[in-house]
């Protein structure tokens, strides 16, 4: 006899829905498509510290952790780019099934990226578009990037040279080039908690 007949929990394969009713949310993937200097980080972390607050449980995937771990040998390329979001994506999908409301903040430049990250998730994928024009970002240049872009120091830059497809259709918009960071941030929560109540 097999000791899947004796003990049948060794049988049994827990889904999504079962962590997500021990953890009293619906588990989803926040995905943050926005330029350099859009606010997307800022409004991301802003977003997880809210939700925690909440009593969510969260991850938050980044450049921080991703591109300095798992994706360490990427650069910018649009190959790279593509394989950069293609594991960011698994990766929030393995969050996703634990039960997790996942945050990923991430360029994200194209149509196609998006698309590829949309259908890995599947089932929970929610775009936020962090809207903020090239010229605002560049204005801003919190980093020095878009400057050291022009000289031609950084190739390949998302909105100077390199594409930026603007989002046609995400199911969450933050104008961040004409309110404040705050007030984005308040509009960002009250999207996503009403997603997550279980
Ligand atoms: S992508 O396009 O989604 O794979 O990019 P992502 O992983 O989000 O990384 C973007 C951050 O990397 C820095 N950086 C660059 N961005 C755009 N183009 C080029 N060539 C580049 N080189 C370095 C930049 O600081 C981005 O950080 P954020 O937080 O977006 O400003």
């Amino acid at each position: 006899m097999s000791l899947k007949n004796i003990y049948p929990i060794f049988d049994t394969i827990l889904s999504r829905s079962d962590k997500e009713k021990m953890l009293n949310q619906k588990a989803i993937v926040i995905w943050m498509v926005g330029l350099s200097g859009s606010g997307k980080s800022t409004l991301a972390r802003a977003l997880e510290n809210s939700l925690h607050e909440e009593g969510f449980l969260t991850q938050l995937l980044d450049g921080d952790n991703i591109r300095t771990g798992i994706n360490n040998n990427l650069g910018f390329s649009p190959e790279d780019r593509t394989e950069n979001i293609r594991r960011a994506a698994e990766t929030a999908k393995l969050f996703m099934n634990a039960g997790l409301v996942t945050i990923c903040s991430f360029i994200s430049p194209t149509d196609d990226i998006r698309k590829m990250a949309k259908e890995i998730i599947g089932d929970g994928y929610v775009e936020v578009y962090v809207d903020c024009p090239v010229e605002v970002c560049e204005e801003r240049d919190v980093k020095g990037l878009y400057a050291k872009a022009r000289k031609g120091e950084i190739p390949d830059f998302t909105g100077v040279s390199a594409p930026f497809d603007v989002p046609k259709s995400p199911d969450v918009s933050v104008d961040t080039a004409n309110q404040g960071l705050e007030e984005s941030h308040q509009e960002l929560v009250k999207a996503i908690i009403e997603r997550i109540k279980h």
